[in-house]
Order: C-alpha cells, then sequence, then structure tokens
C-alpha cells in the first residue's frame, strides 16, 4: 500500500484546493461560491478542516489497533503537519480578513475576547508540536518528546473550547466533533488502564514466581543445615 500516503496527502489538500477555486471564482462572479462575506465564510471553512485534520491526526493510532493497518501509522506525522497547516490559514484569513491586518485589532480580539485567546493558545500548541516533530527533535528530547506531544489533547480540547464559546445555534457540528473526541479519549484511557492491570498482573505474578522460588531455596537451604547440623 506504498501509494497510501500519497492519496491521503491529495485527499488533505482537497479543501485548501477549494478554497482557492473559490477565491478565484469569487474575483470572476462576486458571491458564487462564498457567499455574502467570502473573508468569515473563509475563516470558518478553514477553522472547520483544521478540527477534522486534528482529529484524524488523534485518530490514527486508534484506526490502527482496531484495523491492524499498520501503514496509517506512517502518515500520522503528515496529517499533524496538514492540521497545523489548516489552523495556520485559518488564523491568517482571520488576520486578514476579519481584522483587516491591523496587529491593534489582532492583539484588542486576544485581550477582549475569550474565544480568540483560547483558539490561538491551540495554535500555539500545533506550531510547538510541528516545529518539534523530526526525528532530530525526537532524538534531542527524548522522553520529553513524548510529554510534550501529549499536548495535543489540550490542543484539542482547547479547539472544542473555542468552537462551543462561539456557537450561537446549531449545535449538530460541535457536538459531533466534542463526541469523536471523547470516545477517542475513552478508547486510550480503556488501554491504558488494561494495559496498567496486566503489567501490574505480570508484576504480582512474578514476585510471586520469586517468592516461592526463595522459599524453595530456604527449605532447601534449612535442609542442608539440617543435613549437616550435627541434631
Ligand atoms: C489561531 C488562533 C485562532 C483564531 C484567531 C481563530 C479565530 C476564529 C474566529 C474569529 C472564528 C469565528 C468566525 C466567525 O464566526 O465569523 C473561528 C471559528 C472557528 N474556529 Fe478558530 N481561531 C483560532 C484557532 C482555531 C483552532 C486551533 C481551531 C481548530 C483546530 C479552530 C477551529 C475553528 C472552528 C471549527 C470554527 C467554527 C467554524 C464554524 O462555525 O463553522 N480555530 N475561529
Amino acid at each position: 500500500m506504498a501509494a497510501f500516503k500519497p492519496a491521503l496527502a491529495f485527499l488533505l489538500l482537497l479543501p485548501a484546493a477549494w478554497a482557492g477555486y473559490a477565491v478565484w471564482m469569487e474575483v470572476q462572479a462576486p458571491g458564487s461560491l462564498l457567499g455574502a462575506d467570502p473573508g468569515e465564510a473563509l475563516v470558518l471553512h478553514f477553522g472547520e478542516w483544521a478540527l477534522r485534520v486534528v482529529l484524524l491526526a488523534l485518530a490514527i493510532s486508534s484506526i490502527q489497533r482496531r484495523t491492524g493497518f499498520k501503514q496509517i501509522v506512517r502518515s500520522r506525522r503528515m496529517v499533524g503537519l496538514f492540521a497545523f497547516f489548516y489552523t495556520s490559514l485559518h488564523l491568517f484569513a482571520y488576520v486578514g480578513f476579519l481584522a483587516a491586518f491591523s496587529l491593534a485589532e489582532v492583539f484588542a480580539d486576544l485581550t477582549e475576547r475569550t474565544y480568540i485567546t483560547v483558539g490561538f493558545a491551540a495554535w500555539l500548541i500545533l506550531l510547538a508540536l510541528s516545529a518539534t516533530s523530526t526525528r532530530g527533535w525526537q532524538r534531542r528530547l527524548r522522553r520529553g518528546w513524548k510529554r510534550l506531544h501529549q499536548l495535543v489533547y489540550v490542543a484539542v480540547a482547547l479547539a472544542l473550547i473555542h468552537f462551543w464559546w462561539l456557537t450561537k445555534d446549531g449545535y449538530a457540528e460541535v457536538v459531533l466533533y466534542t463526541a469523536v473526541f471523547a470516545l477517542l479519549m475513552l478508547e486510550r484511557l480503556s488501554r491504558q488502564a488494561g494495559s496498567a492491570a496486566s503489567a501490574l498482573a505480570a508484576s504480582s505474578s512474578s514476585r510471586n514466581a520469586a517468592d516461592s522460588a526463595s522459599a524453595m531455596r530456604s527449605t532447601s537451604g534449612s535442609n542442608r543445615v539440617s543435613l549437616i547440623s550435627p541434631k
């Protein structure tokens, strides 16, 4: 299945390609694909894809465990980078179309509109994860790398809070994404609980084995003592 990764990359590029086409159509015939407020439509389009793709990146290990399809794990870094790509397009569209490239306005939003602060925090985490996603950083950070990359759960939780905060009606979509995130978390927690339980069972059975071995040793030792003992 060598073609899987390029095929997935092609699929993940489609929302960006659609946005490019929609902008081009907008220039030809205003209001044709992006509606009355094209800037806002682009912010929403990229925001939705950012969330979908970051959830896909989170789902990859669960999909691999459930289906046994090992190839998919090799695409995890790429999917994560696509999530960062769409989040950055979302941020860029917001800065350009909604804040009119005014840094003062962006700063005011960051300090006054909590859902923007929360979204920005999620973007910063994804930035840090993307920047350290290489093998070189993995080697340099050792065990810290895994801990750092577990922040992806915090980023997704913040992105969902961001979405809940700005949703005023029509909650179906945000409920669906939250349910997907909750299911992925439950699957992971139950697996961790399962492996902790089996590790505990393994250590207690090896302790039992060690206890009975030492009991046997001391019994044979006492035999030896009794054998050489004058009594
Ligand atoms: C970089 C910082 C971020 C900023 C400044 C930002 C800004 C915004 C704004 C202004 C909107 C509302 C647009 C409107 O209703 O007119 C929005 C919506 C949204 N954003 Fe963000 N956002 C950020 C980060 C994120 C991240 C990290 C994600 C997901 C990974 C995300 C996902 C969404 C989603 C799903 C929506 C709602 C789309 C819809 O209603 O269909 N945002 N964002």
